[in-house]
């Protein structure tokens, strides 16, 4: 299906967008696409391909709607936006601008949040590798620190113990929850016990805040039970005489790229080995069809029950509980678009096609993954255009069979060309910026920045 026609001197652009795996577009970038389609054959050309436009307006809408349930649930909160998730710097300036604080997982997440000018008692380091530099830094900035294991709070109080500041680490514990017994991640309740005992010693360098855990998969269930659980480490640090006020569930907020019935319909009827170049259809992907919103699933995590007769939400309230969440993937929803350049169409021995754009896997990287990015790329082509549908895989530069950017034949109402572009959208969360390197010595991809200076127009400058 055609959306957009424009005409670049006298080149008739098109913008086509799949009938399967169609993306959910946020209303901005829908009318850049729609109006100006041209403009992107023009950054291409002047920055490069795959570019990584960004959007931080995205950020501020997405925290905006946690915010908004938090506060119907009237509940405290803390955000911290899990840095992640996406390197540009502008998000880190919109989580400064949103006034919500920051998950970093390294000294670098910490040095660029505090650049974008994040208050360092807004920050919040993950993580069971910390660094002693890093400590160091999160104790004299008066950061949260979440301590992984009994390892882990040895290493901090030694650091403390010989510290030359008066500075007390503020320290929040990581649990592992019962879903998770063997995970690396976080404390089983023996251990957590230890700390509690070993915090009740050693108030004069830590002020203990409260419990974390982060959970992989989606499910606002699965945060629930882990919540009820941690709960009853409030109970006990409380009888100690320690006086915890958070519990930090991570993040894991679904995001939605697709239309849930079309993800369905794609799923039952489409993604058959016959839609996979090589045959294989991958066992498992992010939901990205999800039936929830972000905002439905934080609503249904605080009025989930945390007993018969109170809910989540009700729980906090009355036990004067701070919610933090950290959420990565969910803040920068919509939050960019990637652009690659097609170079070539090449037709292969057993009649199939393979595009081949300028970048590679490691900017669109599920396959690496053994999985696959379930959103169809939009078309942008530079007319004259043969109208002849046909279906390819995309590949990059990359120099093995299986490194490509999708395995999935992707259906194409007319036949793509060297020049025309292809759109992913929706790849801030994990997407863009993951994997990206310079194989081959290709230059990293740019990312720019995209500001909306008139209606409807929008600047684009480089993100540092
Ligand atoms: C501790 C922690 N917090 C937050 C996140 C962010 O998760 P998501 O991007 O799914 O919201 C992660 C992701 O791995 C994490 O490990």
């Amino acid at each position: 299906m055609s959306i957009a026609t424009t005409r670049l001197n006298e080149v008739r652009t098109e913008v086509h967008i799949s009938h399967m795996l169609n993306p959910l577009l946020d209303a901005s970038i829908a009318q850049l696409l729609h109006s100006q389609p041209d403009k992107l054959l023009e950054l291409v050309a002047q920055h490069g391909s795959p570019l990584n436009l960004v959007w931080p307006h995205a950020f501020a809408l997405n925290t905006c709607a946690l915010q908004s349930v938090l506060e119907q649930h009237e509940v405290q909160y803390s955000i911290f936006y899990g840095a992640k998730a996406n390197k540009s710097h502008c998000l880190l300036e919109a989580a400064k601008a949103s006034g919500i604080g920051v998950d970093v997982s390294s000294i670098y997440e910490m040095r660029a949040a505090l650049r974008a000018g994040v208050p360092a008692d807004q920050l919040c380091a993950t993580g069971p590798a910390k660094t002693q530099d890093f400590h160091r830094a999160l104790v004299h900035a008066g950061a949260l620190i979440c301590v992984d294991s009994l390892e882990e709070f040895d290493h901090l109080k030694t650091l403390l113990e010989t510290r030359v500041e008066a500075t007390k680490a503020r320290v929040l514990l990581r649990y592992r929850p019962k879903s998770c017994a063997t995970s690396r991640f976080g404390m089983g309740p023996s251990d957590l016990l230890v700390c509690l005992h070993l915090l009740t010693r050693f108030r004069a360098f830590i002020d203990f805040e409260g419990f974390h855990f982060h959970l992989g998969g989606y499910g606002f269930d699965s945060r629930a039970q882990a919540f009820r659980e941690v709960a009853d480490f409030i109970d006990a640090a409380r009888e100690m005489g320690l006086n915890p006020s958070m519990i930090d569930i991570g993040g894991g907020l679904p995001i939605r790229y697709i239309e849930p019935q079309a993800y369905e319909r794609f799923l039952q009827n489409d993604n058959t080995p016959s839609h996979y170049y090589n045959q294989s259809v991958p066992k498992s992907y992010y939901p990205y069809g999800s039936n929830l919103t972000a905002s439905q699933w934080l609503t249904l995590f605080l009025e989930s029950s945390f007993s018969p007769r109170q809910s989540i939400a009700q729980y906090l309230k009355a036990n004067r509980i701070i919610l933090a969440l950290e959420p990565g993937r969910s803040l920068v929803d919509q939050a960019a678009i990637s652009v690659f350049r097609i170079t070539r169409s090449k037709k292969l021995a057993n009649n199939k096609t393979v595009l081949f754009v300028e970048g590679s896997s490691f900017s669109a990287c599920e396959t690496w993954f053994a999985s696959e990015y379930l959103v169809d790329p939009i078309l942008i082509s530079t007319a004259p255009t043969s109208a002849t549908p046909m279906q390819a895989y995309i590949a990059g530069h990359s120099c093995l069979d299986d490194d490509v950017i999708t395995q999935r034949l992707i259906n194409f109402t007319v036949s793509p060309k060297a020049g025309d572009l292809l759109i992913y959208a929706n790849t801030a969360g994990y997407q863009m910026d993951l994997l990206e390197n310079e194989f081959h010595r290709h230059p990293l991809p740019r990312r720019m920045v995209a500001t909306c200076c008139t209606q409807g127009n929008y600047a684009f400058s480089p993100d540092y």
